[in-house]
């Protein structure tokens, strides 16, 4: 297996008032290269924290993180800002991320003149890239508010793409933008890991998009990992409850599927300070003792096909 990025037992805490977050609390996965990788998760699970510590924006507090077989885990100051090279991030909210006062070609060069790159080839490559995402010429002297969603999150990825990275971690990239508009995004993205050999962790809240995307989708719930599996098999069986209740939400395309909608009750549990035993027991129906006491651990179920439950 050509592995690229391997996370192993990463947590990533939190001191808040009240005491300590456990926004990622021991996720394990193997990436291999060219994948997509899709996380989802509800709100607050972890998923922008987990592609945070991954690429440094926090430091991890614990576990281990290997790029490319190099352990990562503890890097700071310039290796951080070298792993950039190699690892990139888009953003969910286009607008927010880019220089409202520099025009799209100064932004998408900005990477490339911090790495040292000349003026003059800096501009011919961010002129590259403005093709190569499908952005015309005459956007060059633009200024993002003068864009829509669409075209501004294109300029995000162009400039993700300005130091040629391997692995890019897209946080939401379509959740902001008008589903028409959405599918364009999703096939640039699509086709520019074709022909850049990218790897990609896609992490989103949609399951229709991780269905489209991605090969492998791993289920998130309050900072741990619940379910991994192939995304085919994931949809076609889901074995943890809170999948099973996340995936009867999505709205079937057969209309003649009758298709029952699981409502979770119960509270969410607090993910600062958590007591011991399944993050998910408050709300799942087929809570047990132990579930109550004891954290589930992830099993191999069938090959590639991961769950943390008891009750499996
Ligand atoms: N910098 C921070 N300081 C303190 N707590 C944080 C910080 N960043 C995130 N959190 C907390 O960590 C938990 C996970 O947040 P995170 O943003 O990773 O979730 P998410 O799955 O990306 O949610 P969403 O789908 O809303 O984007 C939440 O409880 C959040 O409040
Ligand atoms: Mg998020």
């Amino acid at each position: 297996m050509n592995v690229i990025l391997t996370v192993e037992n990463l947590k990533k805490h939190f001191e808040v008032p009240g005491g300590n977050l456990h926004a990622v609390d021991g996720i394990s996965f193997s990436i291999k290269k060219g994948e997509t990788f899709g996380v989802v998760g509800e709100s607050g699970c972890g998923k922008s924290t987990l592609g945070r510590t991954i690429i440094h924006i926090h430091q991890p507090t614990s576990g281990r993180i290997y790029f490319e077989n190099e352990d990562i885990t503890f890097i700071s100051g310039r290796q951080c800002r070298d792993l950039l090279r190699r690892m990139q991030f888009i953003f969910q909210d286009p607008y927010s991320s880019l220089n409202p006062r520099m025009t799209v070609i100064d932004i998408i060069m900005e990477p490339l003149l911090i790495d040292g790159m000349k003026k003059r080839d800096a501009r011919q490559r961010a002129s590259n890239l403005m093709e190569m995402v499908g952005l015309s010429k005459a956007f060059e002297t633009s200024y993002p508010h003068e864009l829509d969603g669409g075209r501004r999150q294109r300029i995000g990825i162009a400039r993700a793409l300005a130091l040629e990275p391997k692995l890019i971690i897209c946080d939401e990239p379509v959740s902001a933008l008008d589903v028409s508009i959405q599918a364009q995004i999703l096939n640039l993205l699509l086709e520019l890991q074709e022909e850049l050999k990218l790897t990609y962790i896609f992490i989103t809240h949609d399951l229709s998009v991780v269905k489209h995307i991605s090969d492998r989708v791993m289920v998130m719930y309050l900072g741990n990992m619940v379910e991994l599996a192939e995304t085919k098999e994931l949809f076609r069986n889901p074995l943890h409850p809170y999948t099973k209740a996340l995936l009867s939400a999505v709205p079937s395309i057969n209309i003649d599927e009758k298709q029952k909608r699981e409502i979770l009750h119960g509270e969410i549990a607090s993910p600062i300070n958590p007591m011991p035993g399944c993050r998910f027991a408050a709300r799942c129906k087929h809570v047990t003792e132990i579930c109550k006491t004891d954290d589930p651990k992830l099993m191999e179920v069938k090959a590639g096909h991961f769950v943390a439950c008891h009750n499996i």
